[in-house]
């Protein structure tokens, strides 16, 4: 059966790892050569191993999405492998802080928009010449549902994520008569390091994200698969039409609120 990344090439930002490396196995089952960028390097070479031993391709290259001479390094090195050819990126990378806000350092702020947004911004800068010349492209982008919903402690992380839906719908306006298409995946809470950590931390600061809570806003913890086919649809020739969107992945919690 034909898979519907066949021929494609992905790069996969936190492909190591949690949904992003669901991402990079659903994305290689379907057919895509997959270049995982992470900075996790054990955890990143294991999934492109067991990709590869499944039968899939992908690589591994270690970088911090947050700094810009390590993601151009990484997407030259990708770009080398693959011939100059990309088709798709997902910009999944990206990380949490729980605090109250006035414990919030300016280092915290730096840090989180740096690795959460200017990510953003360094990975396309530099796999979109590469798109254009191709005349076509799609790009995934991870927000979350804290982009238009704010959770008390969490100032740093919600800002981060409402720049990601700008970035997002942005991007898909200037390049869209050129061929590329930008969307964005915007998920509930995952069963991911992140989500569990997260989940941990603000009930520690009585936030109201008890299990029962958690049941009564999205039914039940998103699991990570559910992120990368959301993704897998956003990325692929099957969504031609949409274009600047911003997908939740929540189960209803945002129209259920
Ligand atoms: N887990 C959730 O509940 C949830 C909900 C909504 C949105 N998100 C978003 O999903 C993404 C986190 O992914 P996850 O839940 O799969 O978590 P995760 O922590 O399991 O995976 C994140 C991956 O990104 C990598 N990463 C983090 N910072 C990086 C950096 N600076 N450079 C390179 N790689 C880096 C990690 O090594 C890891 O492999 C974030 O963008 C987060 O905002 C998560």
């Amino acid at each position: 059966m034909a898979g519907r990344l066949d021929g494609w090439n992905a790069i996969i930002s936190g492909g190591a790892a949690g949904a992003g490396g669901a991402a990079s196995d659903i994305y290689a089952r379907e057919g895509a050569h997959v270049a995982i960028i992470d900075r996790q390097a054990e955890a990143g070479r294991a999934r492109a191993d067991a990709i590869t031993a499944a039968g899939g391709r992908a690589f591994f290259l270690q970088a911090d999405v947050s700094q810009a001479d390590q993601v151009n390094a990484a997407v030259a090195a990708a770009l080398d492998r693959f011939d100059g050819r990309i088709d798709t990126l997902f910009n999944h990378a990206g990380t949490l802080i729980v605090k109250p806000f006035l414990e919030t350092t300016e280092e915290d702020w730096d840090w989180l928009m740096s690795v959460n947004v200017k990510s953003m911004y360094l990975m396309t800068r530099a796999v979109l010449p590469a798109m254009l010349k191709l005349g076509t492209g799609s790009i995934v982008n991870t927000s979350s549902i804290s982009a238009v919903a704010g959770t008390p402690n969490e100032v740093l992380y919600c800002t981060t994520k409402g720049a990601c839906h700008m970035f997002t719908r942005a991007i898909a306006i200037e390049y869209r008569d050129q061929g590329i298409r930008c969307n964005a995946v915007c998920p509930g809470f995952i069963r991911t390091d992140h989500g569990l950590r997260e989940l941990k931390e603000l009930r520690a600061l009585n936030v109201k994200v008890s299990e029962e809570d958690i049941a009564t806003l999205q039914g039940r913890i998103c699991e990570p698969e559910e992120v990368g086919y959301a993704a897998l649809f956003l990325a692929s020739r099957e969504a031609s039409f949409v274009n600047g969107e911003t997908l939740f992945v929540d189960n209803g919690m945002l129209v259920g609120t």
